[in-house]
Formats: structure tokens, sequence, C-alpha cells
């Protein structure tokens, strides 16, 4: 099978295709034919799109924004026992998904490992202590365990990872 090259961008309406991207999720498709826009232009969310090189049908996605959490919904470890009392600053990928017909093919880990090495540039300007992600059910809480996400003690659909990690991960130049 020919390796496919993807190239993801921040979502430009009107120049990248949605009405076909279908990736199981009722939710998500809508968000991405109909919402995303507004979220961008809001400046709520940033949403990045995966194409094919060269191409303009979408057939992947993720947004991200910024966020904060109390240290208290964290597992107590030595490292998370030394937080700020304060709000913890952090970025949340809301969403990430997937077209049907590409699922399987390792865009979703490329589109997490976009979103990490985005997350950790811009936390070299402003501070940010963790990615953070909401499952939308237990296997992509499965998904995002395989890649060292930790549950929150509070909320068990959310999920995060410290920066430092990611950044160990995919070492200092990502
Ligand atoms: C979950 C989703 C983003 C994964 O994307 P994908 O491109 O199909 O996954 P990948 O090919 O990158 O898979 C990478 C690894 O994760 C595993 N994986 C993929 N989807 C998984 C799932 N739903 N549950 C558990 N593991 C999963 C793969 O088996 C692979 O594992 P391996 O390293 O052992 O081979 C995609 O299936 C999707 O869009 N699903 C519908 C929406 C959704 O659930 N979004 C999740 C965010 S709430």
């Amino acid at each position: 099978m020919a390796v496919r090259e993807w190239v993801v961008e921040p979502y430009e309406s009107g120049r990248h295709l949605t009405d076909a991207f279908s990736c199981g999720s009722d939710a998500l498709d809508a968000y991405i034919r109909k919402y995303a826009s507004q979220d961008a232009r809001k400046r709520v969310a940033n949403v990045f799109v995966a194409c094919e090189l060269g191409g303009t049908e979408v057939v992947g996605y993720y947004t991200v924004s910024a966020t904060s959490f109390s240290k208290e919904g964290l597992p107590a470890t030595r490292e998370t026992k030394q937080l700020p009392r304060y709000p913890v600053p952090a970025s949340i990928m809301g969403r990430l998904a997937v077209h049907r017909l590409v699922q399987g093919q390792r865009l979703g880990e490329y589109l997490l490992v976009d979103c990490a090495k985005r997350v950790i540039a811009a936390s070299r300007q402003v501070a940010v202590y963790a990615l953070v992600v909401d499952a939308k059910d237990e296997s992509a809480k499965t998904f995002y365990r395989k890649y060292g996400f930790l549950e929150f003690v509070d909320q068990p659909m959310r999920l995060f990872i410290p920066i430092r990690t990611l950044e160990n991960a995919l070492g200092r130049s990502a």
C-alpha cells in the first residue's frame, strides 16, 4: 500500500472541504462542517485540519485552546504536589477526529503529535504545564492512555500529560 503523506494546517473555511467528513461521531462531524470556523473566528479554539498532500479534502482535524485546572484534580505524585494552589495553566485538545476511510492508518497519532509539538512551541512563550484531552468514550480513553495520558481523579473522561513528558518523548527540537 502506498504511504500517505499528510499536511496539517490551520482550517480555512472556503478552502478546506468538510462536507464529506465522517468519523463515526455525528457531533464531531457536525463540528467541523458547521461550527469550526465560528470558533476559530471568535478565537475560542484553533482548528487544525489534515489533508493529503496537494489536496483540500479534510481527512482529520483537532482543536486546541487554553485552559486551566486545579491541582486537586490530579493524581497525587511528588511532582503534582509541588504545583501551586492557584489554577495551573494548560492547553486542551478539545476535539480529535479522523475520517472513517483513513482510520487505522496512524493519522490520529500524527494529529496528536502535531498538536503536542504546537503546544510545546507555544509553551516557550506562554507557560503551559500540561496538555489536556476530553475523551468522548472508553475507547477514546484507551487511545490516549497508549500515549501516556493520565486520568484526572475528579473527572474520569478528562486526561492530561505534562509538557515535560511530551518534550522528553518528542525531543527538545519538537
Ligand atoms: C480515535 C481516532 C482519533 C484514532 O485515529 P486513527 O487514525 O484511527 O488511529 P491510529 O491509526 O493513529 O492509531 C494509533 C494507535 O492507536 C490505536 N487506536 C486507534 N483507535 C483506537 C481506539 N478507538 N481505542 C483504542 N486504541 C485505538 C491503534 O490500534 C494504534 O495502536 P498501535 O500503536 O498498537 O498500532 C479515530 O478512530 C476517530 O476519529 N474516532 C472517532 C472519533 C473519536 O473517537 N475521537 C477521539 C477523541 S474524543
